[in-house]
């Protein structure tokens, strides 16, 4: 497994985080390709950059499964084998799920279970709580469910405002995502019920 396919619709930091480390040989795989259903998302002029092939399709006016099947179709002309999930703001349908399964991975800015959605930092400090962070976790039907494979705790200090704190939780989201997608890549996991095991974890 070793064809990336990263799914983006705005910034694109994680694809950066992940592109560097594929650069570094921190991930053994390649980025076949970078699709954004936003045109203008700077994470797609950024691939363009770095040489990486990368396009649009956007998601305005077409019906989810269509629209899904097409993104699909098209991975697969890639020969994506791992999906990748990067800021990518839609919700994935079954039939996209099921063309990849245990094959999409998504990064959230949270500890889930807690505060899946929009705004999670926001939810966050809204909240109160004392420790947030970021998980990285296998996408299936629903939203910011599946298997975790990796998460990251930072703590919320007293002047946080959501601006601080969601630069301190995604400093951790490019550390993790990288490792995570080289923990799936290397094939050395089990995933056994809702757990995710390394394979240097004794069974
Ligand atoms: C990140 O916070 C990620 O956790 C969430 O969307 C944001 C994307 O940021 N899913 P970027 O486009 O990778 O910079």
């Amino acid at each position: 497994m070793n064809k990336l396919g990263i799914l983006l619709s705005g910034r694109g930091s994680n694809f950066e985080a992940i592109a560097a480390a594929v650069r570094e040989g921190r991930v053994e795989a390649e980025i076949a390709v970078v699709i954004s259903n936003k045109p203008a998302a700077p994470g797609l002029a950024r691939a363009k950059e770095l040489g990486i092939p990368a396009e649009s399709i956007p998601s305005k006016g077409t019906r989810r499964d269509e629209y899904d099947r097409r993104v699909a179709s098209r991975l697969k002309e890639y020969g994506v084998d791992l999906v990748c999930l990067a800021g990518f703001m839609r919700l994935l349908s079954a039939g996209f799920v099921e063309e990849f399964p245990e094959r999409i991975v998504n990064i959230h800015p949270s500890l889930l279970p807690a505060f899946p959605g929009l705004d999670a930092q926001a939810q966050a400090l809204e909240h109160g709580v004392r420790y947030a962070g970021c998980t990285v976790h296998f996408v299936d039907e629903q939203l910011d469910s599946g298997p975790i494979i990796a998460q990251a705790v930072v703590p919320v200090l007293e002047g946080d405002d959501e601006h601080a704190l969601s630069a301190r939780i995604l400093k951790e989201e490019h550390r993790i995502y990288p490792e995570a997608i080289q923990t799936i890549v290397s094939g050395d996991y089990r995933i056994v019920g809702r757990r995710v095991f390394g394979g240097r974890v004794a069974s």
